[in-house]
């Protein structure tokens, strides 16, 4: 059966990744997660000083000179049967969620020169079609032409909520209003970014999952992308 490219954008904890992972696995899809990308970037330029978390210092010429030797790829975890996000070789899939890299991903993801490195790697992941990816501009600037497009949205609070129950749970220390702070400051970055900034490509369809329990969403995007695919 012909494959199709399935572009997930909307905002952060939004449950695009988990939609994402759901839809490729019920597909057989490839599914990635662009958001890892540039979360793994963003850690390298901590980890080497480019970045200091401390101060808020970002010596963007320095990751700029830096840029050719940051590898970013995905492998399979053979325990766990998931990808996992790599830098340089190494799977770094623990240690990009962590409200540190949040707080610099943003400024990491509006530089031009790491867009375009990362979405030449995008499309090339998905030059088969048969690839679920989730991010800000993937409808928009690397999959114009998939075949179904996603917007997610909830309200910040519902978002910061979920976001810090995760953090939580992974033992982070941090407060709620913290959590929020960043989900809104990352929106409004996100989304008013000179270079590919998140917006609703016009033939997106746009999902509000604020009051939606996460089985009705999934059964409602899976059986709209196999209508989409029976029909081609
Ligand atoms: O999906 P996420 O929250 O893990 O993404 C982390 C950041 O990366 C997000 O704040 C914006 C940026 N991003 C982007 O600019 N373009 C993408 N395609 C994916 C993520």
């Amino acid at each position: 059966m012909a494959k199709i490219t399935i572009a997930i954008d909307g905002f952060s904890s939004t449950g695009k990744s988990t939609v994402a992972r759901q839809l490729a696995d019920a597909l057989d899809y490839i599914y990635v997660d662009s958001g890892a990308m540039y979360r793994a970037v963003t850690f390298f330029a901590i980890n080497h000083g480019i970045i200091d978390p401390g101060s808020g210092a970002f010596d963007r010429e320095a990751l700029l000179e830096q840029l050719p030797q940051i590898k970013v790829a995905f492998r399979k975890n053979e325990n766990t049967g998931k990808a996992e996000v790599c830098l340089n070789d190494e799977s770094v899939e623990d240690r990009i969620r962590t409200m540190e890299v949040s707080s610099f991903v943003s400024t990491v993801a509006a530089i031009p020169e790491v867009r375009q490195k990362l979405v030449e790697q995008q499309r090339l992941m998905g030059k088969n079609k048969g690839v679920v990816m989730d991010g800000r501009d993937i409808g928009t600037v690397v999959f114009p032409d998939a075949e179904l497009k996603l917007f997610m949205t909830a309200s910040p609070k519902i978002r910061a909520t979920r976001r810090y129950k995760e953090l939580l749970e992974k033992g982070e220390e941090i407060t709620y209003e913290k959590v929020l702070e960043n989900v809104e400051a990352r929106d409004l970055a996100d989304s008013t970014r000179k270079d590919s900034p998140l917006i609703k490509a016009e033939d997106a369809v746009e999902i509000d999952n604020s009051d939606m329990g996460e089985k009705e969403q999934f059964e409602r995007i899976l059986s709209h992308a196999r209508n989409l695919i029976s029909g081609r």
